[in-house]
């Protein structure tokens, strides 16, 4: 990491100390300081290169914390200011995360639940979404990029590195601006929509519901939908196209497959991503698993008095099943008409099949998810 021209103790504008480096990717290198006048920990983004970094590395610098200043999103990472350091280059002071990129917990090959992926990209959906009605397309969002906070018993998500971000005329309103510098990389090769990748193509904010779409394979399959170390390679792989592992939910990789669609208007917008993404919040678990409910006591009374039983068995069964049933079944009429609601009695979200519903979907049934903050 060439942090040379930064050391450790070094004050930034009179006022951050640089403690430590936290990390960095292509463009930056981020560290821990602290602010000496509240001492509030803070991170401070600085230019990676290697001797001065150019006019466009500057102002790109620059560009990226607008962008995240004019998203303000609780799930965007804060940025609280631009300052210069003693050479006259821009840093960007920030809110100091504590925590992990999601790229670290898919490390090795890692397969992450329905539920725990809505959990993660359920939050950065909504930022993403935000951040296009304010006129910016984030145009990296990559695992590296989505930040999991753990602070305390809170967990929390923030996109990070608007360093590519397009940003229109609207959110900027300086049209020089909105140009990317010659010779920029914008985005990352495996993130990277077919529009992206193709000469003529004609990117636009669907390269976000794109990159999303290669996360949440990635994290369901626990590698990458196409891979190539080279934009051609890539695009031929995306021609192949390529469909989600069996275990996933038809519903959910339907979702992502779609978006992954070669052609963005085929895509789902981000609130139909949302609203799908968000069914997978509720976990299936076995009626076995669960506590007793009237209901499924009555379902399991039923099931032991005609099930394959000894004689014993069956006599047995029909003993404790049979007064049970006549009991819960009166109790189950007064618990419904009370208008009592539990985890069996809990209106479920409607679901899509098609075909006959498989055999994990007759036996369980939906539970309420635990909140955002269990993961
Ligand atoms: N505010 C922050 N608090 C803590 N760590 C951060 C913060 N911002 C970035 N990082 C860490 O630094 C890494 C690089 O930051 P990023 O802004 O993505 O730089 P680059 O533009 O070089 O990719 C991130 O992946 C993350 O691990
Ligand atoms: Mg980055």
């Amino acid at each position: 990491m060439p942090i040379d021209r930064f050391r450790r103790g070094d004050l930034v504008a009179d006022r951050f100390r640089l403690d430590h480096p936290l990390g960095g990717g292509g463009m930056g290198v981020v560290w821990a300081a602290t602010d000496i006048a509240s001492h509030a920990r803070l991170a401070l983004k600085v230019i990676r290169c290697d001797g001065e970094p150019s006019p466009a590395q500057r102002k790109r610098l620059v560009l990226e914390a607008r962008a995240a200043m004019i998203v303000q999103h609780p799930n965007v990472v804060r940025v609280l200011d631009v300052v210069e350091s003693p050479a006259g280059e821009p840093v960007v002071v920030m809110e100091l995360l504590h925590g992990k990129p999601l790229s670290g917990l898919l490390e090795g090959g890692a397969v992450v639940s329905p539920r725990k992926l809505a959990q993660i990209l359920l939050p950065v959906v909504a930022a993403v979404a935000a951040a296009h009605a304010r006129g910016v397309v984030h145009r990296d969002l990559k695992p590296e990029n989505i930040f999991r906070v753990y602070d305390g018993a809170r967990r929390d998500v923030r996109v990070l590195d608007f360093g590519v971000a397009k940003l229109s005329e609207r959110a900027i309103g300086d049209e020089t601006a909105v140009r990317t510098a010659a010779g920029f990389a914008v985005g990352t090769l495996p993130y990277m929509a077919p529009e992206q990748l193709l000469p003529g193509g004609r990117p636009d904010h669907r390269v976000d519901v794109w990159a999303l779409g290669v996360i949440a394979y990635e994290c369901l399959a626990g590698r990458r939908p196409f891979d190539a170390d080279h934009a051609a390679g890539l695009i031929a792989a995306i021609r192949r196209g390529a469909s989600c592992p069996r275990q996933v939910p038809p519903e959910l990789a339907r979702l992502v497959e779609q978006m992954l669609a070669f052609d963005p208007a085929r895509r789902p917008g981000l609130p139909e991503v949302y609203q799908r993404l968000s069914e997978h919040l509720v976990q299936r678990v076995p009626a076995t698993r669960l506590a007793p409910t009237p209901a499924r006591a009555m379902v399991a009374a039923a099931a032991a008095a005609t099930g394959r039983k000894t004689p014993r068995g069956l006599r047995l069964a029909a003993m404790i099943a049979i007064p049970a049933a006549v009991f819960l079944a009166g109790f189950a009429v007064g618990w419904y008409s009370a208008g009592a609601s539990d985890a069996a009695t809990t209106p479920v979200p409607e679901r899509r099949h098609e075909g006959r519903p498989r055999r994990a979907e007759v036996v369980g049934e939906l539970v309420p998810a635990r909140p955002l903050t269990d993961w």
